[in-house]
């Protein structure tokens, strides 16, 4: 399970330190830095992007092998088309190639399914995309979200338009609304809240991520650029959240 070079290894000792018994069933990543990450060594910001996604790769099957069962990561949100179209159009040119080599997308026991609104991406993007999805359905193990052009409160938005139907239709009443309804439309509605976030990079915000789900979420801030961070971050990660009490108000 643990081939990887040293620098990013959990020692025997740390990992052993691990709860199996408390381990967050869902944990979600706010993969930021990769342009960073790219200036520093005098790199094209796509270069970043590519590390980025080499290192989601290696830290799901990671996160599978000490029992998270689903991650999300988000890759772009609906506020990154403000960027410049060149960058745009890198990260969308990655993305297909990730999504067309599976094996350098997500290990065997990675189930891939994508959220977020993609109505936006290109035909291409969302024919692979189903693709992918068909082709890790069956299998057990991890359920990695890939979170594409999504954005929290679009994630809401569409949400309430599919409950205005139910209402429009007369099947909901106003009166009747309830959080449940909300959490069944939302694009998580099969995944437990998310336990714990992570956010490399040394910024403190959401970004829109995850908004609903993240009402009580555990958070867990870096200062690594996400194509640095290490298994053994992730361990850390994974270390503080187990000594953490959630108290969910009660
Ligand atoms: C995160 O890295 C990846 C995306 C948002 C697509 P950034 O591109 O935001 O990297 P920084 O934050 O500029 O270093
Ligand atoms: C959040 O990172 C989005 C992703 C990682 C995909 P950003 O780099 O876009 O967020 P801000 O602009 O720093 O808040
Ligand atoms: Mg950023």
């Amino acid at each position: 399970m643990f081939k990887f070079f040293d620098k990013f290894r959990p020692s025997k000792q740390l990992l052993k330190e691990i709860d199996p018994n408390n381990v967050p069933k869902h944990v979600g990543i706010i993969m930021d830095g990769n342009g960073r990450w790219a200036k520093k060594r005098g790199l094209p910001r796509s270069a970043g992007h590519r590390a980025g996604a080499q290192v989601l790769r290696r830290i799901t099957e990671f996160a599978e092998g000490i029992g998270v069962k689903y991650i999300t990561a988000y890759a772009f949100s609906t506020e990154n088309w403000k960027r410049p179209k060149a960058e745009v159009d890198a990260l969308m040119d990655l993305l297909l190639e990730y999504l067309k080599d599976k094996e350098q997308l997500a290990g065997k026991r990675v189930i891939i399914r994508v959220i977020g609104d993609r109505s936006a991406l290109s035909d291409e993007i969302n024919r692979e995309i189903d693709v992918v999805e068909e082709y890790t359905r069956g299998r057990e193990g991890l359920t990695l979200y890939l979170a594409i052009n999504y954005g929290g409160r679009q994630e809401i938005v569409q949400a309430m338009k599919k409950l205005s139907e139910g209402i429009r239709e007369g099947s909901v009443a106003p009166e009747d609304l309830t959080e449940d309804m909300i959490s069944e439309r939302i694009y998580t509605d099969e995944v437990p809240d998310v336990d714990l976030i992570i956010r490399p990079s040394g910024e403190l915000r959401l970004s829109n991520f995850l908004l609903w789900q993240s009402a009580y979420s555990e958070f867990w801030f870096s200062d690594i650029n996400w194509p640095d961070f290490s298994n053994r971050d992730f361990t850390r990660a994974i270390l503080d959240y187990q000594n953490r009490n959630r108290r969910f108000g009660a």
